[in-house]
Parts: structure tokens; C-alpha cells; sequence
């Protein structure tokens, strides 16, 4: 029986990421997250991108390059609840570590600029929840510029990633006439006001009914009639809110605001903190291979999701990063190590925000906790205090970039090899066999993957390596191997070190064409 303090721990956990396109605003709105949960007092300070001091500088080259390379979590409490926000990097940081990070959380915020919509890189994380059946709200953000139409957006969001959208609030104005937004649940506009200094501190709410004379007032009649119209017309013909279905990943709560001017923040976050589940129980496969759910409150287990090399540079160890699934997390405790077959003893936790590496005293299922580790944990390992199951096999991920490498020296060769194999089994990149045999090559979802490889041959294993880019640009594995595939002149058959076919093409064209030449194959993504 899990005690009632382990009970309210979990129930009041929130674990989630944050998915956007580049510069759609998640930094700031997560910064801003910070604000009006308390930790800090004052925004902006991570306002500018090249000068900001990263909050995860752990590795020699991050720090180089003045931005954070692998995904981190941060905790802290929020009203009452605990929230664990997991950093899924973008920009030229994409790696393999964005997606998996996915894998790892119980909701996701999807960050859209109201002046896009819906981008490259927010489709392709979304996948990956949709995947996962990960419940999604979407904060449509800088509506204090000019953007598109409410409900161009929204149906975009329809269209373009197959999930019914569902507006919680409704925008009036949109740019220099922005004005607020209606709340729906509670019929009452919230007046924009322009925060000083960037939205720096809190802001405060002005609150008027829609059915009130004041409404017409502030507005005008034209524009109350209008927006009047608009609500009215999203009670008839919008869709509806249904939590089952929310859970499930098919409906999004779709809120209008602006990170930077803090307009519409904390209702959002009151709603997300309300909304969002806590821990969930996650499926996991017996020694016998039968298939059962854990509940977050049975005992201890986790899995790792993520492999950071490197962080203190003195001791040459890893950090292997957990996500406990459930139970409560106990320092020093032995504990069964799946893969290995063993019992380990674990080290002390430590809280995943900063490189001071503070320790935690105590997790709960819902937490990320990292552990010092030199070998013992690979990418997908399952640790449990009863043993005799593993959390589900994180899936891989299409790469877009494709390279053969080598030692700059033959006399390097053995410990290349090491190396490689090492980085393999740890989940930094992956590597494919053509069929017709030759030379293997590796894969990597960003082109930072392929950088941070060489970084660590060279800063771990005392190699130089070389590169040598090929011209693929998209993969797939095969739904069913069975079957015979017709491959175009310009794809290549590999498989993968799992052992399964992997089809690499030169670009989403020649994807779609082989798609179409072979009707009978699903191609997949992510496998
Ligand atoms: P990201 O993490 O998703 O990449 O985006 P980030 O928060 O860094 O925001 C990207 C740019 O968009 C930043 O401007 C940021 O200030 C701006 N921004 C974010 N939210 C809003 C909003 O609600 N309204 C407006 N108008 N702008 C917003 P920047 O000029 O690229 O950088 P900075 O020098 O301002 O940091």
C-alpha cells in the first residue's frame, strides 16, 4: 500500500515539455513560468540568446558555443503543485535528446507564434507525442503582434497535425489593436495593458463580463457585437472540451496570449497545472514477455532517457538521466538492473538544473533525477526495486543527416572502435550496414549530434576523427519486412544495429516516390 504522503506527492506532480519551432517563444515562456511560480523575481535575464549564461553548461564545447546542447529538467513548486519542466532543445541543438526527452514526460506545451502557425520542427515533435498519445495544450503566443486569423490558426492546427482544437480563450484585435482575450469559461474579457520593461515583472488582470455595459464601452459597439458574434458562433460550431479526450491526445486546449508582455500567462498556467495529468501508469513488459500497466504509486522503478557525458570534467562521468515511473526515489538503495541482470546500488540523486549538482533528498515517481555513472546505464535501461519487468524500449528516430567517419590515423583505430561502440550503446548516434555491404555510416537527427561525436572521440578516446557528409537527407524504417521493397537508384538499403531494415533517401521527394512504388509498405519514422 503506497502511504498517503507518497500518494499526494505524485498526485500533485506535473512532468512536461515544452515543443516549439525556433524563436516561437518557448524561452520565454518559461522563463516566465519561473516569474509567476516565485523562483525568480525578475524576467528578462535570459533575454538574449548568443550573451545569456545557459543554465546547463556542463560540457567543455557547450560552453564554447554559449547555448545548452543536451535536454535538462528543472523542479520547482507552483501553487501548490510540482512541476518538472524538461528542456527539449531546438535550434541548431536538435539531437536525438529533444526527441527522447518526449518519452520521458506526461504532457507537453506546444508554443505556436501566432504569426506562423504551425512550423517544421513543432510537426515533427508533435509526432513524437502523438506517438506517445501525450496530452498537448497549445499557447498560440505573440498576440500582441500582427498575426494571422484566430481561426486560421486554429483549423491549421487541425489540418496540419490531426488533433481537434479547442479555444479556451478567444482574442480580440490582434496586433496594435490587440485588446485581451475572452475567457470562455468564465465569459469575461481580459484587457491587455502593455507591461513595462518587456514584461519583466507579473502583470495584473483587468476583468469585465462580455455581458456587461462596460464591455461595450471599452470596445466600442462594433466591436463588442463582433466579438459577440464570434463567441457565439465558437459555442455553436467549435469543439468541445472532453478530458478523456484531451488525455488521450486528440483534443488541444488552445489558449491566446503573449509570453513577452506577460498577457494571458497566468491564466494558462492555472489552467495547464489543472489540466495536465500527474504521473500516469506506463505499460512494461514482464521477464515472460506478457505486458502490464505500473501504477505511479507501486514501488520503485525509472528509466533512463537520456545519457550526458562529461559533466565534470575532473572525474570523466556521465550523467545518466532518469525518469522514475514509479515509487519513491531512496539514495544508496540496491536495486535491480535489468539489462545487467544485477543488483546496483544507487548514488546519491542529483537535482538536473544547474552544474553545482545539489543534491536532492527526495523524488517521486514524476521527477527526473541524474546519477553519476560511468558505465552502468545505457539510453532505454530499466532499474526497479522488484525487478522482473522493463519500461518500453524507446523508440529511434529518423536522422537527416548521414556521414561516414573515421580515425585521422590507422594507429587510432582500436580505440576509435571502442569509442564508437561505447557512444553507440549510449545512444549518441546511431549507425547503419548497407546491405550491399561496405563501409557502415551513422545517423544523427541534428547536425550538433555529429559534433558533440567528434568531440567526445576526441576529448574521451584521444581520437582526431574525419567526416565526410553523404547526400541523404531522410530515412525510414519499414512497417513490415516481409514484404519486398523496390528501392530508387538514389536510395540506399541498410539496417540498422538493431538489426532491421532502414531505407536512407536523398530527400522527402524521393521518400514520397518510393512511398508511392511501393503501396503496400508503411514507411515509418520512428521505430
Ligand atoms: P524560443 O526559445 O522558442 O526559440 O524563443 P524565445 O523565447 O527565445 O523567443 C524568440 C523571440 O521572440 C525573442 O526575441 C523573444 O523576445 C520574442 N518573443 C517571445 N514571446 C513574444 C511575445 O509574446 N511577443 C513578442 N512581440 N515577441 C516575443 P528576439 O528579438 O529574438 O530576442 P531577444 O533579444 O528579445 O531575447
Amino acid at each position: 500500500m503506497a502511504s498517503p504522503e507518497l500518494v499526494r506527492e505524485i498526485e500533485r506532480r506535473r512532468t512536461f515539455a515544452i515543443i516549439s519551432h525556433p524563436d516561437a517563444g518557448k524561452t520565454t515562456l518559461t522563463e516566465k513560468l519561473l516569474l509567476y511560480s516565485g523562483l525568480i523575481q525578475s524576467a528578462g535575464l535570459v533575454k538574449n540568446r548568443k550573451g545569456r549564461k545557459a543554465t546547463s553548461d556542463w560540457m567543455g564545447m557547450e560552453q564554447e558555443r554559449g547555448i545548452s546542447i543536451t535536454s535538462s529538467a528543472m523542479q520547482f513548486p507552483y501553487k501548490g503543485q510540482m512541476i518538472n519542466v524538461l528542456d527539449t532543445p531546438g535550434h541548431q541543438d536538435f539531437s536525438e535528446d529533444t526527441y527522447r526527452t518526449l518519452t520521458a514526460a506526461d504532457s507537453a506545451i506546444m508554443v505556436l507564434d501566432a504569426g506562423k502557425g504551425v512550423e517544421v520542427q513543432t510537426r515533427k515533435l508533435f509526432e513524437v507525442c502523438r506517438l506517445r498519445g501525450i496530452p498537448i495544450l497549445t499557447f498560440i503566443n505573440k498576440l500582441d503582434m500582427p498575426g494571422r486569423d484566430p481561426l486560421d490558426l486554429l483549423t491549421e492546427l487541425e489540418e496540419a497535425l490531426g488533433v481537434q482544437a479547442c479555444a479556451f480563450n478567444w482574442p480580440v484585435g490582434s496586433g496594435r489593436d490587440f485588446r485581451g482575450v475572452v475567457d470562455r469559461r468564465a465569459n469575461e474579457l481580459q484587457l491587455f495593458t502593455k507591461t513595462a520593461a518587456a514584461g519583466a515583472k507579473k502583470s495584473k488582470v483587468e476583468r469585465i463580463p462580455v455581458e456587461s455595459d462596460e464591455f461595450e464601452e471599452r470596445l466600442g459597439s462594433q466591436l463588442a457585437d463582433k466579438v459577440r458574434g464570434e463567441l457565439e458562433l465558437l459555442d455553436v460550431a467549435g469543439n468541445r472540451f472532453d478530458q478523456d479526450q484531451f488525455l488521450a491526445g486528440k483534443v488541444t486546449p488552445s489558449f491566446f496570449g503573449s509570453a513577452l508582455t506577460n498577457f494571458g500567462l497566468e491564466p494558462f498556467f492555472d489552467a495547464f497545472v489543472e489540466m495536465a495529468p500527474s504521473p500516469y501508469a506506463r505499460e512494461v513488459t514482464n521477464d515472460d514477455e506478457s505486458t502490464v500497466m505500473v501504477e505511479p504509486t507501486e514501488e520503485f522503478s525509472a528509466f533512463v532517457f537520456k545519457i550526458q557525458a562529461n559533466m565534470d570534467r575532473r572525474h570523466r562521468d556521465c550523467i545518466a538521466f532518469l525518469r522514475i515511473c514509479s515509487g519513491a526515489f531512496e539514495a544508496d538503495k540496491r536495486v535491480h538492473h535489468h539489462r545487467l541482470g544485477k543488483m546496483v546500488r544507487l548514488s546519491r540523486p542529483h537535482s538536473v538544473v544547474a552544474k553545482t549538482r545539489d543534491a536532492l533528498d527526495e523524488a517521486f515517481a514524476g521527477d527526473v533525477v541524474g546519477l553519476i555513472s560511468r558505465d552502468m546505464f545505457h539510453i532505454g535501461d530499466t532499474i526497479s526495486s522488484g525487478g522482473g519487468f522493463r519500461h518500453k524500449a524507446l523508440p529511434m528516430f529518423q536522422p537527416e543527416l548521414f556521414a561516414r567517419i573515421s580515425p585521422t590515423s590507422t594507429s587510432l583505430r582500436k580505440r576509435f572502435d571502442k569509442g564508437m561502440r561505447n557512444l553507440i550503446a549510449e545512444g549518441a548516434i546511431q549507425r547503419f550496414t548497407p546491405e550491399s555491404g561496405g563501409e557502415t555510416l551513422i545517423g544523427a537527427v541534428g547536425r550538433l549530434q555529429l559534433e558533440v561525436l567528434q568531440y567526445r572521440l576526441d576529448d574521451e578516446y584521444g581520437v582526431e576523427t574525419h567526416l565526410t557528409y553523404l547526400p541523404y537527407q531522410c530515412s525510414a524504417w519499414l512497417a513490415n519486412e516481409e514484404l519486398p521493397f523496390k528501392p530508387l537508384s538514389t536510395s540506399l538499403m541498410t539496417r540498422d544495429d538493431r538489426g532491421r531494415i532502414v531505407v536512407l533517401f536523398q530527400s522527402d521527394w524521393d521518400k514520397r516516390a518510393a512511398a508511392k512504388l511501393n503501396p503496400e509498405h508503411t514507411l515509418l519514422d520512428f521505430a
